[in-house]
């Protein structure tokens, strides 16, 4: 049955005289059939390769002569070769609950499991598709392989009858278009990150300018920055319980220190006089909320506008009868209703020039009084809801 012309022929089968008729009439069928579509000279590859069943060990019963020069090899060392130079192995299948193909890309380690579960399926499917990416005499190419799976079961032997087409151009392109997607990730991933750190130094540096003017303005009339120091965590703690985000409340934190920025504006004669302020300087002790609200506008920075919110907001009164503009109820801002509760709760606690400082009960009875007047009387209810970890902060100042 051996043709003449088979010289290099290498295979198992056809000098086997184990093997059915029916299996080495098909074998040689097809090494006449590909030898002649190799005489046309087609840039495909044709190939017959064969493996036992429950058996690793696949051999080549007839390769295409351009394989075997890719490979550097004779004839029957195609499958080693072919083995030993796969570096990348893809399979595209197209899973049953799918429209699309899926490509899968799979490491070496991975090949031998797979290479019986592709056998298993092809051999259930008749066909297979997959591509190998391989690196032989210091090229990397790449072949697709196409095949159909024959199953001889009188023999236990499997027949693929296939083509291989080299398709390096298409997969570089590919292998490139996937680096190009990588190293933009990576610089979209580094931009990502400057933006966090720049956005973060510059959210310190705010901080800092704006810590340093509450200060400032506390310094004129108070020896320490104490109250302010207490008074944005009491706001903390009520705006926590308020349920407003954590980010509002943050920036409530950071905001309440400068509600009194706009005494900055008001001259030592009225902020340092010791006895009562008399109507006129009454009046113009009020203008530190415009001033304050003036102080912090003109910027974009969420922080800078709740603090402007607090300026100028934080002697309003629920009532209406506050100033500077006599607001009443939510027409006030939430931040500038915590702010007024805190405020005047750290006033009471602490000693004056002119007051002693009040127990803490007398300040909460004072909240009670002025609920509904002065203050949100929902937010005074939280308030002392609040008292055990308000109380810690009073202790800890
Ligand atoms: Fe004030
Ligand atoms: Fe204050």
């Amino acid at each position: 049955m051996i043709h003449s012309s088979w010289e290099h022929y290498s295979g198992r089968i056809l000098h086997n005289n184990t093997c059915s008729k029916k299996l080495k009439k098909r074998v040689a069928e097809y090494i006449t059939h590909f030898q002649a579509f190799e005489q046309i000279g087609t840039p495909s590859i044709p190939y017959i390769s064969a493996w036992r069943h429950q058996d690793l060990n696949i051999w080549y019963e007839f390769s295409g002569k351009r394989l075997q020069k890719i490979l550097g090899c004779q004839a029957q060392d195609v499958a080693h070769a072919f083995r030993d130079s796969i570096v990348d192995h893809y399979i595209y299948k197209k899973p049953a609950n799918h429209q699309t193909v899926v490509k899968e890309v799979l490491s070496q380690a991975q090949l031998v499991n797979l290479r019986n579960i592709l056998r298993g399926s092809a051999a259930h499917n008749s066909t297979t598709e997959a591509v190998y990416k391989l690196a032989s005499n210091g090229k990397v190419f790449w072949l697709k392989d196409q095949a159909k799976i024959e199953v001889f079961p009188e023999d236990g032997i499997f027949l693929s009858l296939g083509t291989l087409v080299d398709v390096s151009k298409e997969m570089r392109a590919e292998e490139e278009l996937k680096r190009v997607k990588e190293e933009l990730k990576r610089h979209r991933d580094h931009l990502e990150d400057l933006v966090r750190d720049r956005t973060r130094k510059l959210w310190r540096s705010q901080l800092e300018v704006v810590s340093r003017l509450a200060r400032a303005a506390v310094y004129r009339d108070q020896k320490t920055g104490s109250h302010i120091t207490r008074m944005s965590r009491y706001c903390a703690i009520l705006g926590e319980a308020t349920g407003i985000t954590q980010k509002a409340n943050a920036l409530l934190y950071h905001a309440s220190p400068m509600h009194d920025v706009g005494k900055l504006g008001i001259s030592d004669r009225i902020l340092l006089k010791p006895g009562k302020l008399n109507s006129q300087e009454f009046e113009l002790m009020k203008t530190h909320c415009h001033i304050g609200a003036e102080l912090l506008s003109g910027h974009n920075s969420d922080l800078l506008k709740v603090a402007q919110a607090i300026a100028f907001t934080h002697h309003e009164k629920w009532d209406g009868s506050g100033y500077p503009r006599g607001l009443g109820a939510k027409e006030i801002p939430l931040a500038g209703r915590i702010a007024a509760i805190c405020d005047v709760f750290d006033a009471l606690t602490t000693a004056r020039p002119y007051k002693n400082a009040w127990p803490i009960e007398h300040a909460t009875a004072e909240l009670k009084r002025q609920k509904g007047q002065h203050f949100d009387p929902e937010l005074v209810d939280v308030f002392i809801e609040k008292l055990p970890v308000i109380k810690e902060v009073y202790l800890a100042h």
